[in-house]
Order: structure tokens, then C-alpha cells, then sequence
């Protein structure tokens, strides 16, 4: 008895340093595509600062902040909410006085006041296993407005993604679902494009890795080789949109 319940024990903390483990990977990878090579966030910021300000309602909820940029940015005046499954230190990433930091999963987020805005700003690919179930969440939450920031997956990113599926069983790439947001209209769509851009092919090989959600291991040096044949610098544009839904 006493060894199945050590047994026990060994596995669940066996479990928890591997979430620990997949966690701060995530959290890296989030910082080094945002932080050193991509330059997206400060485009996204600028957007939903000036342009789309007028779609903008308070209190907001971010959902999957990362590192918080994007609202600290943009939203410097107003109440937001920033939620992520991962633990991003505010001594790192400080927020402004309006802002509100907790470590949540999104289908976990109860709120005491009414969400006017929600943001999803390429956190979609992470939320949408069961798009019932985030419709679902979505209306109990029922803000006014949904800002969905996503990649339009064409030009050369429409090849990588071929490339990943053409070599990978369950790549999760960010993709438009069709049915969401259920109870929504779009209002508008505000295109822009982002570069990514490394010093070596190993670096942009791993930002590709990270984009698609795949373990690269040991297809990297495919995965080099396709880049090297494909473009001449390891740099690409990202053609991606912010679009805009309002509650029909
Ligand atoms: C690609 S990052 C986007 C970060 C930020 N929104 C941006 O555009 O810079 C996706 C974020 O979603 C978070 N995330 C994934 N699943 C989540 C969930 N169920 N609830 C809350 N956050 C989640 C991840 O930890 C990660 O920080």
C-alpha cells in the first residue's frame, strides 16, 4: 500500500515539473520571438492605440497576455485584465496602475464586472481544441467586442505551413475557425504585415518551430535546408489582421 501511494506521489510531482518544464518553454520561446525577432507587438500596439482606439471599450480581458506588451502599450489609460496560464513576473513585465495581472486558464476566468472587450491576439491556436466549448465561454463572458489578431496564412507562410503538414502528424499552426466567434459580426478587418527576422536559419528554424507548434528535433536540419532553398536571408513577412466583432 504504502509504495503504490509513494508511487502516486513520484508520478504527480513527475507530472508537475514536466508542466513546470513545458511552461517555461513556452514562456522563452514567447519571449525570443517577441522580444528579439519579431516585430509585431509594436505594430499590433500602435494599431488598437490610434486607428482601431474607437473599438476599444473598457474593462478589457487579454486573454493570453504573454508578456503584456501589447496592453501596456496600447492601453496605457484603461482597465485591463490581463490572464496566462504562464507565470510572467511583474518585476520582469510591470503593469500599469489600470492593469491587472492573474495567472488563469481562460476557461477557468470568472469576472465580477461585465468584459466590454475581449482580446485574443494570436492566442487562438492555443484555445481552440473544442470551438463549442469556446463559443461557450465566450458568450458567458459576453463582451461587446471581440479584437481577434491572427495570421492570414499566405505567402510564405502559406509554404511553411504546407511544409509542417506535408512533415508533421499534429502540427497546430494559428488558423481562422469558421463558427467563431458564434454571435458576432465582423465589423472590420485592418491587415498589416510584421517581419520576422533572425541571424541564422537554427534561429529562424526555431521560431518557425515555436509557430507551429511542433517538437523539431530531429527534423531541424530538414527544416534549414527547406528555409535556405526557399528564401536568400533568414527573414520573412507575416501578412496578419486585426479583426474587429461586435455582439449581433
Ligand atoms: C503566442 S502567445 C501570445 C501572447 C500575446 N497575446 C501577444 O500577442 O503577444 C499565446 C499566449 O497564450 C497563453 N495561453 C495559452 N493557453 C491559454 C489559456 N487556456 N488561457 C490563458 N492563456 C493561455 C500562453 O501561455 C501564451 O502566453
Amino acid at each position: 500500500m504504502k509504495i503504490t501511494l509513494m508511487l502516486k506521489q513520484i508520478l504527480a510531482l513527475l507530472k508537475f515539473l514536466k508542466m513546470k518544464f513545458i511552461n517555461s518553454i513556452k514562456s522563452k520561446d514567447i519571449f525570443d520571438f517577441k522580444e528579439s525577432y519579431c516585430d509585431e507587438n509594436t505594430i499590433i500596439s500602435s494599431l488598437l492605440r490610434n486607428t482601431l482606439k474607437n473599438y476599444i471599450k473598457p474593462p478589457i480581458l487579454d486573454v493570453g497576455a504573454g508578456i503584456g506588451d501589447i496592453s501596456y502599450r496600447a492601453f496605457d489609460d484603461k482597465k485591463v485584465i490581463m490572464i496566462d496560464v504562464n507565470n510572467i513576473s511583474k518585476h520582469d513585465y510591470p503593469c500599469r496602475p489600470t492593469h491587472f495581472r492573474r495567472r488563469a486558464d481562460f476557461f477557468e476566468f470568472e469576472s465580477k464586472e461585465q468584459i466590454k472587450t475581449l482580446l485574443i491576439s494570436h492566442t487562438l491556436q492555443f484555445i481552440d481544441n473544442d470551438i463549442e466549448m469556446l463559443n461557450e465561454k465566450v458568450k458567458e463572458i459576453g463582451p461587446e467586442n471581440i479584437i481577434l489578431i491572427i495570421n492570414t496564412n499566405d505567402g510564405f507562410m502559406k509554404e511553411v505551413i504546407e511544409w509542417t503538414y506535408e512533415n508533421f502528424d499534429n502540427p497546430n499552426p494559428e488558423v481562422k475557425i469558421n463558427g467563431f466567434p458564434e454571435g458576432y459580426n465582423l465589423v472590420k478587418s485592418q491587415p498589416f504585415t510584421a517581419t520576422l527576422k533572425c541571424n541564422d536559419f537554427e534561429t529562424l528554424a526555431l521560431q518557425i518551430a515555436y509557430l507551429m507548434l511542433i517538437e523539431i528535433d530531429t527534423m531541424m536540419a530538414t527544416l534549414i535546408s527547406f528555409l535556405k532553398r526557399k528564401l536568400g536571408t533568414p527573414t520573412f513577412e507575416i501578412n496578419q489582421a486585426v479583426e474587429i466583432y461586435k455582439k449581433a
